[in-house]
């Protein structure tokens, strides 16, 4: 069987591209999107994207992704990562494993973005490299 996978993109990550391009890259959401998908498809695994500006829009996806038989989930929560006690607890309650991912090195930037209340649960946490953390992240799920 085919292992499924969901990617989490959190608010303001649909601006890629043009956001503030010198912390996040000149990559559009899409253009991360599609090397994903690549990525997944060449090693057979099916992959679905999602981006949300809204908390209970990913609250809800999270959820979903238990009823689908979701085995792994990469998730850049965005700034949601700092101040969402309720994707915590979605994650946990559906028990699958995730990688939380971060275009920026957010231990570099303002404090407030070093507390996540996501990293303490995750397999593991990549930040500061760009659009390749999704990449790395998606082949040690994939590898999983
Ligand atoms: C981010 C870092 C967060 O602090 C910020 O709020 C984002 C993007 C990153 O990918 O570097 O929106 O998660």
């Amino acid at each position: 069987m085919a292992q499924r996978i969901l990617v989490l993109h959190g608010p303001n990550l649909n601006l890629l591209g043009t956001r503030e391009p010198e912390v996040y890259g000149r990559l559009s959401l899409s253009d991360i999107n599609e090397r994903l998908e690549n990525l997944a498809q060449a090693q057979g695994a099916v992959l679905t994207v999602f981006q949300s500006n809204h908390e209970g829009a990913l609250v809800d996806r999270i959820q979903e992704a238990a009823r689908e038989g979701t085995e792994y989930i990469i998730i850049n929560a965005a700034a949601y990562t700092h101040t969402s006690i309720a994707i915590r607890d979605a994650l946990a309650a559906v028990c699958i494993p995730y990688v939380e991912v971060h275009l920026s090195n957010v231990y570099k930037r303002e404090e407030f973005r070093h507390h996540s209340y996501l990293a303490t649960a995750a397999q593991g946490v990549i930040a500061g490299l760009g659009a390749f953390g999704y990449e790395a992240a998606l082949q040690y799920a994939l590898a999983a």
